[in-house]
């Protein structure tokens, strides 16, 4: 039997994606487990590999994907037949925090995500680079030499600072940590209802069910403070909650509700500031384990002069962005995407029934040796630009990709990027563990402190 276009089988002619072999034990947590557990899935399994976890009345079948090839043929089709907000994931984050970009179906998500891009566009990102450059400046600045940090505390503060006086308009200093808590309980409790068979009822009051509601209590206070304080002061600069402020809702002709407004300021804070944390906690971890690389970015940065770094800089910090997107690669904040198979579809060679929940393993996907030399090496220069020619696009997705790829990633590369070269010309980081412990209650986080010793360096920054 022969498709529409001839000469490519039609789709129910092509076979289904071949079972994974690993035991239903084995299955069931390793598909929990985002970025070693799908690792282990895949190895077992193939590139494309189905993973029943349950008769299908209960749950759907999942799909992994983690070749470049696969991950193209569902983040990067735009025909319908794929859908991020129809996911279990996102159902049940949906509960948790209302709707928003990352969990509404196409129809409201293109016209929310109109509205907002233009705040995140690579030229309108470097309005905010002096609060990053500052934000980094002021932190490091109060580290002592000899000192002992959490690489993970610090840069969760940073990374919270500059999202929050860059497009929220507010101060959110001293609330990282209590963000964090809420955030991890509530991603926690989501993820795991999403892959798991049997759930409890909602309306249960279980320890997991009870934070869960704290913490989306928690998050949507805090959107409902920084919602009050930019209707208060017409004059704050606020640029996201303006926006929001000004969209209009496609389904009402009218301006979105304060509830709407809400429930996108949480993902914001969800999706904006953890993801570049450990991202640059990796980086400068990494850099504090190898500090011949640290040498290399001190030279870079150092070369700049003694003044505050701008981002025409960035250019020329090419090493520095080198070590960011190698840090991307070994440690993905995102380590998998999740999309619903609306109509059979053939990714890689398998078809995917409607109805599958497939999940694009970006972590297993950056550590696959058939794309990369000695993969779990942290080598900043497989980013030369030499050597990035005629790699294949799809084989690194930090940002995911397709229509519904990261919108802040502009946002968090010049971020990371001042951050980095601002911290590491004026301390000297000595990592003190030898490795990365993580977790991944839906993104990467670091699952222990991440600890390093500072010393400072001699600098005369020049207004
Ligand atoms: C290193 C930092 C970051 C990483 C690795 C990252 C990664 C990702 C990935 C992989 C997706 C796509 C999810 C999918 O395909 O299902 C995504 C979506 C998203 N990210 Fe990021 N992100 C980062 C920083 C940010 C920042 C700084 C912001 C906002 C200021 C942000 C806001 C969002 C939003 C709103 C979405 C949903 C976009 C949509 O569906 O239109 N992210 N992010």
């Amino acid at each position: 039997m022969l498709g529409p276009d001839r000469g490519t089988p039609a789709i129910p002619a092509v076979p289904l994606a071949p079972k994974n072999p690993l035991p239903y034990r084995q299955r069931l947590t390793a598909t929990r487990r985002f970025d070693t557990g799908l690792q282990a899935l895949k190895k077992a399994g193939g590139p494309v590999t189905r993973i029943v976890l349950g008769p299908r009345w209960l749950m759907p079948p999942v799909a992994l994907i983690t070749s470049p090839q696969g991950a193209r043929q569902v983040l990067g089709r735009t025909d319908g037949a794929v859908e991020r907000g129809l996911t279990p994931m996102s159902w049940e984050l949906r509960r948790l925090v209302g709707d928003n970009l990352l969990v509404v179906a196409h129809r409201e998500w293109l016209p929310r995500r109109r509205a907002l891009q233009p705040i995140f566009t690579k030229q309108n990102v470097r309005g905010f680079a002096g609060h990053m450059a500052d934000i980094a400046e002021a932190s490091s600045r109060r580290w002592r030499t000899g000192a002992e940090v959490d690489l993970d505390v610090q840069c969760r503060t940073l990374t919270l600072r500059a999202l929050s006086r860059s497009v929220l308009g507010v101060d959110l200093d001293g609330r990282a940590g209590k963000i964090a808590a809420a955030m991890r309980a509530g991603t926690t409790w989501a993820a795991d209802r999403a892959l798991r068979p049997v759930n409890l009822p909602y309306w249960l009051p279980t320890g997991a069910q009870r934070r869960a509601r704290a913490a989306s209590a928690t998050l949507r206070d805090l959107a409902a403070g920084i919602l009050g304080s930019c209707r208060a002061d017409q004059t704050r600069e606020a640029p996201l909650v303006r926006a929001l402020m000004e969209a209009i809702d496609p389904a009402t002709d009218q301006p979105l509700s304060d509830r709407a407004i809400c429930d996108e300021l949480v993902l914001f804070m969800l999706a904006g500031h953890d993801t570049t944390s450990v991202a640059l906690t990796y980086a400068l971890w990494s850099l504090g384990y190898h500090r011949h690389l640290q040498e290399r970015v001190l030279a870079e940065v150092s070369a700049l002069g003694e003044r505050r770094l701008v981002p025409e800089d960035v250019p020329r910090l090419g090493f520095t962005v080198q070590v960011l997107h190698e840090a991307l690669r070994m440690c993905p904040p995102a380590p998998a995407v999740g999309r619903l198979v609306l109509r059979d579809i053939v990714v890689d060679g398998w078809r995917l029934e409607a109805g599958t929940f497939v999940i694009v393993g970006i972590h297993a996907l950056h550590h696959d040796p058939a794309y990369w030399d000695d993969p779990s090496n942290f080598d900043p220069d497989r980013f030369d630009p030499q050597r990035c020619r005629g790699r294949d696009r799809w084989q690194y997705l930090p940002f995911g990709g397709g229509p519904r790829a990261c919108i802040g990633d502009h946002f968090a590369m010049l971020e990371a990027t001042l951050a980095l070269a601002t911290i590491l010309r004026r301390v000297e980081v000595i990592s003190l563990g030898d490795s990365f412990p993580t977790a991944t209650p839906l993104t990467t986080i670091a699952a222990t402190p991440i600890r390093a010793r500072v010393r400072t360096r001699r600098l005369t920054l020049t207004p």
